[in-house]
């Protein structure tokens, strides 16, 4: 049965504020080319108002704000203990144009034509009600604004669905990685074009129990290497590709 998605949100919730502010996590997902490459994609404008939807430890919207000290960013998440600890960090930082909220990981707590940017980086295989989140960043979205999106993706060679089988295993609140595809079509519902596109990928480990053994094994061999996936003392090492684009308005 499907789960229901206040209890994919309580997971994930719970699951995130356990790990966001740890060196481990910042260490794995730290990506300063990558970052300088989407934050390259915002227009050079004055008075932004820039939203980093599931912002985690803040990692896009400190930046931003940093950056940009004309900009009034907001970081947004369902994980409480982690917002907590970002808005002291951003004090510490003496950041005085950004603040962040906790909601709760459906509705976006904001007014029409809100944001002249969204950025959302690793969170969208995460929401429960992809469409329904698309449609409320299109609400609060401005007619000229874009998206801006980085997301692990599914490999086209992935033909037993086996990374969204592999990420389920972690119990963190996984919903689906798209293909690259997939994803552009799915922007493309909500009048959301793709203007431009780079690769990038993220490399992990996790330790290995007897289910990832399971999975692994009954998991043909194309599928695991498109994952580079290996396995040596206990841990299993893999690299997601990574899908980083921006999105503009149809009719902008
Ligand atoms: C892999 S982390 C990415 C965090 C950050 N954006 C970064 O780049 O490091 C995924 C984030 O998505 C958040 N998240 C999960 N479900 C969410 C939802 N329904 N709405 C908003 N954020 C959500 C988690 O709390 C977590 O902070």
């Amino acid at each position: 049965m499907k789960p229901r998605p206040k209890d994919v949100i309580k997971q994930a919730a719970c699951a995130f504020d356990a790990e966001l502010h740890t060196r481990a996590y910042s260490t794995t997902h730290a990506d300063s080319a990558q970052l300088d490459r989407l934050l390259s994609f915002l227009p050079t404008k004055d008075n932004q108002v820039l939203l980093d939807l599931a912002t985690g430890a803040g990692y896009v919207a400190m930046e931003l704000a940093h950056r940009y000290p004309q900009a009034s960013v907001v970081g947004l998440d369902i994980a409480e203990g982690a917002i907590a600890k970002n808005i002291e960090l951003a004090e510490q930082m003496k950041l005085r144009n950004i603040r962040f909220s906790v909601f709760d990981g459906i509705t976006l707590p904001f007014e029409a034509d809100r944001f002249s940017a969204v950025f959302c980086r690793y969170g969208l295989h995460h929401f429960p009600l992809l469409h329904t989140t698309l449609a409320e960043i299109d609400r609060t979205l401005q007619k000229t604004g874009k998206v801006i999106i980085a997301d692990a993706v599914k490999s086209g060679r992935d033909d037993s669905d086996f990374i969204n089988k592999f990420q389920h295993l972690k119990r963190d609140g996984h919903v689906r990685m798209y293909t690259k595809g997939e994803l552009v079509r799915i922007f493309k519902r909500y009048g959301l074009l793709l203007e431009e596109v780079f690769e990038s990928s993220l490399t992990f480990t996790r330790a290995s129990t007897d289910e990832y053994e399971q999975l692994i094994s009954t998991t043909c061999t194309p599928a695991l290497a498109a994952y580079d996936l290996s396995t040596a003392n206990g841990f299993i090492q893999l690299t997601l590709p990574i899908f980083n684009g921006v999105f503009v308005r149809q009719s902008a």
